[in-house]
């Protein structure tokens, strides 16, 4: 198990549109655990492979109180769209900038799990935000890109001298 490191808007690398998934390997599943380990440690909802620098089409949610729901999703296909729900959404690749997106509130979505199955998710409410925001970065965008340009520039210029002072 090991930590990821956590890619921070603006940084280029999270606009890169992810490959799919080719086959479930004992290395994507190595990937999938330590993205789980870097997500429960920030601590986050969500986590795509895109924030830690691995360009490929899968993610881990796990929405639970108690941390032990953890759900991998690869290759995910959102089937189906409904319904509306404004949301103030965070990302571990903003740190500290929470602000509010309008998604669909429920959605139909197939993907591959871990043992290499297709099986196919419907999610309401948060866990519906929480996929729907993480299959973003999987297309190379961030929930800032919903915001308005004068507050994404603000956003950009926060965090970026945030991660100057941090050198
Ligand atoms: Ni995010």
């Amino acid at each position: 198990m090991a930590l990821l490191k956590i890619l921070h808007y603006p940084d280029p690398r999270l606009h890169t549109v992810a490959k799919p998934v080719e086959a479930v390997t004992d290395k994507i599943r190595q990937l999938a655990s330590d993205m789980a380990e870097t997500m429960y440690a920030a601590p986050g909802i969500g986590l795509a492979a895109t924030q830690v620098d691995r360009h490929i089409r899968m993610l881990v949610a796990d929405i639970s109180e108690e941390k032990n729901n953890l759900l991998a999703l690869i290759n995910p296909r959102i089937l189906m769209k409904e319904g509306e729900i404004v949301h103030e959404e965070g990302c571990l690749s903003v740190p500290g900038i929470y602000d509010k997106v309008t998604r669909a509130e429920h959605i139909r979505v197939q993907a591959t799990n871990l043992a290499g199955e297709t099986f196919d998710l419907e999610a309401n409410g948060l866990l519906a935000v929480c996929i729907q925001h993480e299959i973003d970065h999987l297309n190379g965008k961030v929930f800032v890109e919903y915001l308005s340009r004068l507050k994404q520039s603000r956003i950009k210029n926060k965090l970026t001298k945030q991660s100057r002072e941090a050198m």
